[in-house]
This record gives C-alpha cells, structure tokens and sequence, in this order.
C-alpha cells in the first residue's frame, strides 16, 4: 500500500506528487475517484491485474528490508500498531466459538514485523505469505530464533495463494489487501474461508479512506478503498463482521485505520 497520508478533500480527484510512498499511507498523494461505475480511474488502473501486480512487485523489490521499509517510513508507529492489535485480538477469545491458538497465517508478511511481535508469541506456529522473495528471506533469518513455532514462509502473492484447508485459527492480513484487484480480495477471502479451523477468524488491518472515494497509488499499484466498499466485498466473499475496531493513537494525518475481525456467513 502506497503513501499513507490522507487528504481529506473529498470532492475531486488529486494529482499524485514526489513524496514518498507509504504503507502506513498518509491522506494524501494519491488520485482519488468516486465509488461507482463512473470512476475510470480505478478500473483503469486494475484493468490490467498482471502489470498492477508486477508494478508492485518492483515499487516493493527497491524498498529496504526494515521495519520503516515495510511502513514507508513512519516505524516508529509500529510500536501502537501491535499494541492495538494485540488488544483486538485478546477480545475475539471472548467470542463462541473461540479461535483456536494453535495456528496463524501472516499475509503479506514483509519481514516478519507482525509474526515477530505479535503472532509467534501468541499461537504455538505461524506461517507466512509474502510475494518479495528478499523480504522472505529476511523473515526467515529475523525469526530464526523462534524454531519450529515458525512454520512455512511461503514466496507468493496472495492473488495466487491458495491456503491449507482448515488449517489456521486467525488469517491476518495487514496493510496488503489495497494491493489486491476487488476480483481477487473477494478470491482470496473466499479460500481463506476454507483454510480456517473451526472457530477460525480473518483479521484485516488496512487502511480506509473516509467518504465515498477510492485513492489510486499508481507509483506502488495501490488502492485505499472506503469502508463502506470493503464491506461489500466481504458480502460478496460470504463473509461478516464480528469485531470492528478502528486503531487509536496513529498520527493524525495517515488514513483511518481499522481492524475488522471476520467469519463465514455460510458454512462450507
Ligand atoms: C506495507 S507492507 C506491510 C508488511 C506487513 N504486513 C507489516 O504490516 O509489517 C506491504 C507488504 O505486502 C507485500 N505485498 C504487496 N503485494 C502483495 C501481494 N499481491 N501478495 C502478497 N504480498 C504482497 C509487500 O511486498 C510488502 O511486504
């Protein structure tokens, strides 16, 4: 995900600028459209999935393997991040049926910052899936320590990745599904579902533009969707809703942040 600021300017659509990009995106330098059949922008941009992913692929392949790298410059956030996130997901126990604690999947993993502060200490082994063969690589060095509680780090995009069926208890995605074309979000959420054990939850954390806009990041192939859209894509992927919580504490010009825990409408 791109620049991380926000602008709050919701009326048209803005003209991308030097600054640098940022996961933990600021509002804003990115182009914004209107949510609906008259954005060109967005569908022109997603229109073709395999130059949008590989541009990724290329923005991530010149970033530096660190933990400002992964959050485009604003780690000293990083911190709050897993301290709000810890918090959320100590309260998705409270729920019947409650996860199980033997299984995560870190989507989008990067170098690991996620699995190393949050996940590793929490579930008995942890799986990775990040598409940066070099951001693996480090993973793999950065968590050694943790021995076999560290599972797979699997090299690919989540466009592609097709999850072991029942095998997770929480699917956490962070700050990678603006990467994701709208087909695929729904794809990728939709074989999740299957990879959940019983009890099992998606968590996402990303970004989320206030309004009814759609920032483009066309320098890291990102968007930032509102709310709103991400909700309809979770109908459309089966899936509901049973803990919203938006991130407290994060500098006021990134975008709204918030984390939604996730479960399957229907059973499979
Ligand atoms: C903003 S960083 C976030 C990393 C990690 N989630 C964190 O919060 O520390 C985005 C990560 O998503 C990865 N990424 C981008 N597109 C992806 C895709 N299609 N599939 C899997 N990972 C992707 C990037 O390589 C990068 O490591």
């Amino acid at each position: 995900m791109a620049s991380n600021t926000a602008n709050h300017d919701d009326s048209s659509i803005n003209t991308p600028t030097d600054e640098p990009n940022s996961p933990v995106e600021a509002v804003n330098n990115n182009e914004q459209c209107e949510n609906g059949s008259e954005c060109t922008t967005v569908d022109d941009v997603l229109a073709d999935s395999e130059s949008y992913y590989n541009n990724a692929k290329k923005y991530w392949s010149n970033v530096s393997p660190t933990v400002d790298g992964m959050l485009g410059g604003f780690g000293s956030i990083s911190f709050i991040d897993i301290r709000g996130s810890e918090q959320f997901l100590k309260h998705l126990y409270k729920q019947k049926p409650a996860p199980g604690r033997k299984r995560a999947l870190d989507c989008g993993a990067g170098i690991g910052r996620i699995s190393k502060n949050l996940l590793l200490p929490f579930f008995e082994q942890v799986d990775l899936v990040e598409q940066d063969e070099h951001f693996c690589q480090t993973a793999r060095t950065e968590l050694a320590d943790f021995g076999s509680k560290l599972g797979t780090v699997f090299n690919n995009g989540l466009q592609n990745f097709v999850p072991e069926q029942g095998r997770y208890d929480i699917i956490w995605a962070q700050w990678v599904l603006g990467h994701l074309t709208d087909e695929d979000t729904v794809r990728f959420l939709d074989r999740c579902t299957n990879a959940l054990a019983r009890g099992g939850m998606i968590v996402m954390k990303e970004n989320f533009t206030t309004g009814d806009v759609v920032d483009v990041d066309r320098t890291d192939s990102s968007v930032t969707r509102p709310l709103v859209q991400m909700k309809q894509l979770l109908k459309q992927a089966n899936m509901r809703v049973v803990k919203e919580q938006r991130q407290t504490s994060f500098p006021k010009e990134l975008y709204p942040v918030y984390m939604l825990a996730l479960r399957p409408t229907i059973k499979k």
